[in-house]
């Protein structure tokens, strides 16, 4: 069984983070999103991988490289342009030849490994399933598996009809009239019949081959498509609210670990992880939280679930639930919150007179003043 990841696409609705870099490396609790996905594969025991790159494609190769680190093989494949989910098993062909793939949203998490996943696919195929439409007499396994997540707002996500015999009978992207409460989570397993599927298909009203389309062909021939119903947490971390949300899943589960200096008069309370070279003076961690490699904090209090990455500086300043990304520095700020910063961020007070708020913002950005 192969891998494949998309990390390629827009990333247009976390701008303006992504104006510049990949949305896949985004960190959450100061490690990038997409090498949760690379260490789920690994751990399910999937070495080959193919990662789909787009305009971040350099960024993402300095960041994974040949994949060795993960104790896998990484290959990428380039997409022109965001053309849809299909378009990227359309581009995979030749990478993943006559196997079995497991595609996995560059740009989703998951509380629940892949292991069990993969396992139970291979079982059913391995054990048969109903009795093909072709009359031929033989069982047939399934030959694509979904992962379904129950959610409030099925309206936002492609979402999924079960048989009553378990089976995915429709698949339907962003229903009026949703025919489940089963949202399309952004794993997926294929046999090799899907390469027909994808090429058989036509781009949608929004000009994307879209995988939804792909799965529905498989079905509308007489194929088995199989579904497992996701338990525990999945995020899109592609907005900013889920992506602080996954941040203090994350941060649930880290261990204590103090590897930074802490002077005489600063201390941690709870779950806090100090990465090497970091120095608190006069601050206060209380956790969960993660502060980075090489990080300052002087006279501050970083609250529970923030992820402050390396190279900061944190000075005079009360930081809660919030995200801040590589070489940013935040000066004389009493309480932010609830907040995603991106790199090399500077947030602070100048006490210049007249006192107002001075702003150099990017395209797309938002700003909640007190
Ligand atoms: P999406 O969230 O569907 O698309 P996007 O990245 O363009 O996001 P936005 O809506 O914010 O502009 O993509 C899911 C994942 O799949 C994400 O990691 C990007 C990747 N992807 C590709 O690699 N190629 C594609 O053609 C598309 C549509 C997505």
């Amino acid at each position: 069984m192969r891998g494949l990841i998309l990390s390629g696409g827009a990333g247009t609705r976390l701008r303006p983070i992504t104006h510049t870099s990949a949305k896949q490396l985004v960190p959450i609790a100061n490690k990038p999103i997409l090498f949760y996905g690379i260490e789920d594969m690994a751990r399910a025991g999937i070495t080959e991988i193919g990662i789909v790159v787009g305009d971040t494609g350099d960024e993402i190769r300095a960041a994974v490289g040949d994949g060795s680190r993960f104790g896998v093989s990484v290959t990428y494949l380039t997409q022109d342009a965001p053309r849809g989910l299909a378009h990227c098993v359309l581009i995979a062909r030749d990478f993943l030849g006559d196997e079995d793939f497991v595609m996995y949203l560059g740009d989703n998490m998951l509380e629940a490994g892949l292991s069990g996943f993969v396992a139970n696919f291979e079982a059913e195929r391995h054990g048969g399933g109903r009795l093909p439409l072709d009359g031929s007499g033989s069982e047939a396994g399934a030959v694509a598996q979904i992962l379904l997540k129950e959610v409030d707002n099925p309206k936002a996500f492609g979402v999924a009809e079960v048989g009553a015999d378990g089976e995915v009978v429709r698949l339907v992207e962003k229903p009026e009239v949703p025919p489940s409460n089963l949202a399309l989570v952004g794993v997926y397993l294929f046999d090799p019949l899907i390469h027909d599927a994808v090429r058989a298909i036509e781009p949608s009203a929004r000009g994307e081959l879209e995988i939804t389309d792909a799965i529905q062909w498989l079905i509308d021939q007489g194929h088995r498509v199989r579904h497992e119903v996701l338990q525990g947490w999945w995020i899109d971390t592609g907005k900013k609210d889920p992506l602080l949300e996954c941040n203090r899943w994350v941060l649930d589960t880290i261990k204590t670990s103090l590897r930074g200096e802490l002077d005489e008069t600063s201390s941690v309370e709870g779950r806090v992880v100090i990465e090497e070279g970091a120095r608190l003076v006069r601050s206060r961690v209380r956790g969960p939280a993660v502060i980075g490699a090489g990080t300052v904090l002087r006279d501050s209090y970083i609250g529970p679930y923030s992820s402050i990455a390396a190279g900061c500086e944190i000075v005079d300043s009360d930081i809660e639930n919030s995200v801040v990304l590589e070489q940013s520095r935040i000066s004389g700020i009493p309480r932010l919150a609830d907040s995603l910063l991106g790199r090399n961020t500077e947030v602070f007070k100048s006490g210049l007179r007249p006192s107002a708020t001075r702003l150099m913002l990017g395209d797309h950005s938002h700003v909640d003043l007190e």
